[in-house]
């Protein structure tokens, strides 16, 4: 589904990510790990059209999409998440489901919905969306809640309700599983496998949780250092010593086969508009 091609990208001096290329086949949950600074958020940004790569090509269903910019990238139903959630905080929980296809479609249903009278067709089938949404992921109890006041768990499940309110069916998240505590961990887990399973959503996500990529991914690339170092399932690359090393080596996060730190900030500068610090659960 994506084809990433000999994609390399460089900050100044800094290559932070050094000709890697994979692919994420359609249908597939693919996971990308390896330890802080490795290059990931970085790749991500360049598939999902932030900036584009210095070097190399990213295609979508066999489509050159290489520096296509986020919203174009929207309508071909490729999305993605931020490390750190980027919700609209005074705004509640609904709200920020509401203005999703608002944004998409190039019209304000937002204000439309405050004018109720004026709802039209279109706009009611959007708020049964959001309603379906809210379900799915079991946070209805908070649609009525502003979004700055909830959890980092819940902020990450809002996130995945985003996606769903638009046509996506191609989506990166950067580490769903931060600063999530088990029971919403778990919650998250379930959403994208039935989001997957039942909905036909292909799936990249970074994850430094490895019990959660292990439940969840397969294929696993693994970045070091700005390169692609392994690809397989997760049982193969926990016993992999190139692997093993990388985790173990300066900068690393965490070890192979341990949960790494929760509540984890992103690292310095990475890449990530406003970004602000991840938030405990
Ligand atoms: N916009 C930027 N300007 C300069 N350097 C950057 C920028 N974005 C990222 N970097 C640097 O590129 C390298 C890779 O960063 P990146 O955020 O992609 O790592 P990561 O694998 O996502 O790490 P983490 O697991 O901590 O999120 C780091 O050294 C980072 O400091
Ligand atoms: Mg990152």
């Amino acid at each position: 589904m994506i084809q990433i091609q000999n994609v390399s990208k460089s900050f100044g001096g800094l290559q932070a990510v050094k000709d890697v290329s994979f692919e994420v086949a359609k249908g597939s949950v693919t996971g990308l790990i390896g330890p802080n600074g490795a290059g990931k958020s970085t790749l991500f940004n360049m598939v999902a059209g932030l900036f584009p790569p210095t070097s190399g090509r990213v295609l979508l269903e066999g489509k050159d999409i290489t520096g296509l910019p986020t919203h174009r990238l929207f309508h071909r139903g490729l999305v993605r998440t931020f490390q750190v959630p980027h919700e609209f905080s005074r705004m509640t929980v609904r709200e920020n489901l509401m203005v999703v296809p608002a944004g998409q479609r190039g019209e304000n249903l937002f204000h439309a919905w405050l004018r109720w009278g004026k709802v039209k067709e279109q706009d009611r089938q959007t708020l049964e969306k959001v309603d379906e949404v809210l379900a799915f992921l079991e946070i209805t109890h908070v649609a009525d809640e502003l979004a700055g006041n909830l959890s980092g768990g819940q902020k990450k499940l809002l996130d995945l309700g985003r996606t769903m309110m638009t046509d996506a069916r191609m989506v990166l998240l950067d580490e769903p599983g931060a600063g999530v505590n088990r029971t919403l961990l778990g919650k998250i887990r379930e959403a994208i496998q039935r989001l997957n399973r039942e909905r036909g959503y292909t799936f990249c996500v970074i994850e430094h949780d490895m019990d959660l990529v292990s439940a969840l991914c397969d294929p696993v690339h693994v970045m070091a250092n700005g390169e692609l170092i392994a690809s397989g399932p997760m049982s193969e690359l926990r016993r992999n010593e190139q692997v093993r090393e990388a985790y173990l080596g300066g900068g690393a996060s965490g070890r192979m086969g341990e949960p790494s730190a929760k509540n984890k900030g992103p690292s310095a500068g990475n890449g990530e508009p406003s970004a602000k610090n991840g938030e405990p659960t």
